[in-house]
């Protein structure tokens, strides 16, 4: 059996409330009718899973409520329970309800549904599991699973075309995302990265296409990251790299205490946004989950990433995703001389609603400047390093 667990804070807004109050760190739930919990919406592999409702101590418990687990985005219930105010407090502040998947489930929701008798302060939610190995190995997913283009398989303009497709066609059109959902290896690392990350489902799907089966075709390089937050897509990627690139490391760049000033002419994103990030804690977490190949690396880019970039020789794949266009065009530009031949430049946000300037950055160096065409633009924009570089070392 291998394990897995996620754990939502009350500021992930995967955990959802209709009749609840938000706090920094806690649900509130008023004595109102209503829905005072659903969510996350996680996909689980089949196993024998719990869910667990830590309540805040501080806040007064009364009253209960309806407990259950749903899934297929609450077309399946999966379990249900009254709960009362005794047995939360019996049960440490908490409420349990262990459930089992008897197949790979989507859309996996816990919910609380409250007759306006019941009031308390949800703190955290909590679902863990067993998964069955030999459930796991039969829903690895191979090269095979994705897509076979009609374009040739070759190097145009400077990126291939039909690996572009592979991956974002594969995303868009076909239940591969789903499959990949009920990989193991995802799993694990999705399970890692809870809710440290904000980088949605799709994209870390694609990363880990990228990862597991585009990454080890190219020359070493390691991985960096420009723009870590809570460090969660760089614990995801380290996590993956850790199974399929040995020797790889994960560099996180941030200032790990928010957004730096940022250009009201293009950017509308605002300096100090991001800045709930305790980077001691964090270092506890990966120390405890044992993720020896990640760095993370406090300050701003432009006075940190030279001296890192320098003594690790080679960048093989360089995850920009710090929304803004001075940051994007810093990020780029002093990642390039280490970047290997063919090596990846994949970009969270220039294609996002609010990220204009990273947009305008990628608009103006690589494609103006740099004359460079994308590989990918969904979900994530996706470029190639030149593969005729020749390299610096
Ligand atoms: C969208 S968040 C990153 C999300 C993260 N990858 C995840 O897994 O959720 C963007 C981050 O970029 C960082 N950032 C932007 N410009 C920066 C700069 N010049 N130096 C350091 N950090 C910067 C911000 O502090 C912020 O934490």
């Amino acid at each position: 059996m291998s394990d897995m667990s996620y754990l939502f804070s009350p500021d992930d807004l995967r955990l959802k409330t209709a009749i609840g109050i938000r706090e920094a760190n806690v649900i509130r739930i008023p004595m109102t009718n209503g829905t005072a919990l659903y969510g996350p919406y996680v996909d689980l592999l089949a196993g024998r899973h719990q869910a667990l409702i830590r309540f805040d101590p501080e806040t007064p418990c009364h009253g209960g409520a309806m407990m259950d687990v749903c899934a297929e985005f609450a077309a399946e219930r999966l379990a249900e329970q009254w709960i009362t105010a005794d047995q939360i407090l019996a049960g440490g502040m908490s409420a349990k309800l262990e459930f089992s998947c008897p197949r790979p489930l989507q859309g996996v929701e816990v919910r609380l549904l409250v007759d306006g008798s019941f009031s308390a302060g949800i703190a955290s939610v909590e679902i863990s599991g067993e998964l069955a190995d030999s459930t796991s190995e039969l829903l690895t997913v191979s090269i095979s699973d994705l897509p076979e283009p009609s374009v040739e398989n070759c190097v145009r303009k400077g990126r291939n075309l039909y690996e572009g497709y592979q991956r974002g066609i594969g995303l868009a059109f076909s239940n591969l995302g789903t499959r990949i959902a009920a990989d193991p290896d995802f799993h694990r690392a999705r399970a890692l990265a809870g809710s440290r990350t904000i980088v949605d489902e799709a994209k870390l799907a694609n990363i880990f296409l990228l990862i597991k089966f585009f990454l080890p075709r190219l020359p070493f390089g390691h991985i960096v990251e420009f723009g870590s937050y809570r460090g969660g897509s760089a614990i995801f990627m380290a996590s993956l790299a850790q199974k399929f690139l040995p020797g790889v490391e994960v560099f996180g760049f941030d200032t790990f205490a928010g957004m730096p000033a940022t250009d009201r002419a293009v950017d509308a994103h605002r300096a100090g946004g991001f800045s709930d990030v305790d980077l001691t804690e964090l270092h506890r977490y990966v120390e405890w989950a044992g993720v020896r190949n990640v760095t993370f690396v406090k300050g701003y880019f432009e006075e940190t990433a030279a001296a890192v970039l320098e003594q690790q020789h080679s960048v093989a794949f360089c995850h920009i995703d710090c929304d803004i266009r001075s940051a994007v065009e810093y990020a780029y530009d002093i990642a390039r001389p280490c970047m290997v031949p063919g090596g990846y430049w994949v970009f969270d946000d220039p294609l996002s609603a609010d990220c204009l300037g990273a947009a305008e950055a990628v608009e103006d160096i690589l494609i103006k400047r740099d004359g460079l065409n994308s590989e990918q633009v969904d979900p994530h924009y996706v470029f190639r390093e030149p593969f005729e570089k020749v390299t610096r070392r």
